[in-house]
């Protein structure tokens, strides 16, 4: 019964194009706490270090972002079109190295700081 419940709400999340499952509270702990998100990022449209993250779930998708802040030195050298977005965004066309500091978040946990950017 339960495995049918879980099923059902699966197939509403991808229906409505939902593909995170993360928890946008938590995600907001874990990006001002031990994300250390916040360091260099700003939850508006200012730069920091990194540029503010006001709106950014409509530039990369989900499954980019979850990629991204699990590993961002791994991500911006395989490349692809939204790293190379991102690299003409911040002005580092042709950088080897990204600025962005991995972080240590679990799995679950980048799923939840990615819910909270969708809130941004
Ligand atoms: C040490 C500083 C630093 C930390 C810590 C950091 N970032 Fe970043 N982030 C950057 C920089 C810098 C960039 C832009 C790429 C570059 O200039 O190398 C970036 C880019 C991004 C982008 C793409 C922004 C855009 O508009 O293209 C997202 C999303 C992002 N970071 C999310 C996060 C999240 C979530 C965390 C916490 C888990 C985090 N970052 C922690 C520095 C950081």
């Amino acid at each position: 019964m339960r495995s049918v419940v879980l099923a059902m709400v699966l197939a509403f999340a991808v229906s409505v194009g939902v593909s995170y499952a993360g928890d946008a509270g938590k995600g907001d702990g874990l990006f001002h706490g031990a994300g250390k998100c916040k360091v260099c990022h700003k939850t508006d449209d200012k730069k920091l270090v990194g540029p503010g993250l006001a709106g950014v779930t409509k530039s990369y998708d989900d499954a980019f972002l979850k990629e991204w802040i699990g590993n961002p030195q791994a991500t911006w050298a395989k490349g692809g079109p939204a790293i190379e977005a991102m690299q003409k965004k911040v002005n580092k066309v042709g950088k080897p190295k990204t600025a962005m500091a991995p972080g240590k978040l679990t799995p679950e946990e980048i799923d939840d700081v990615i819910a909270y950017l969708h809130t941004l």
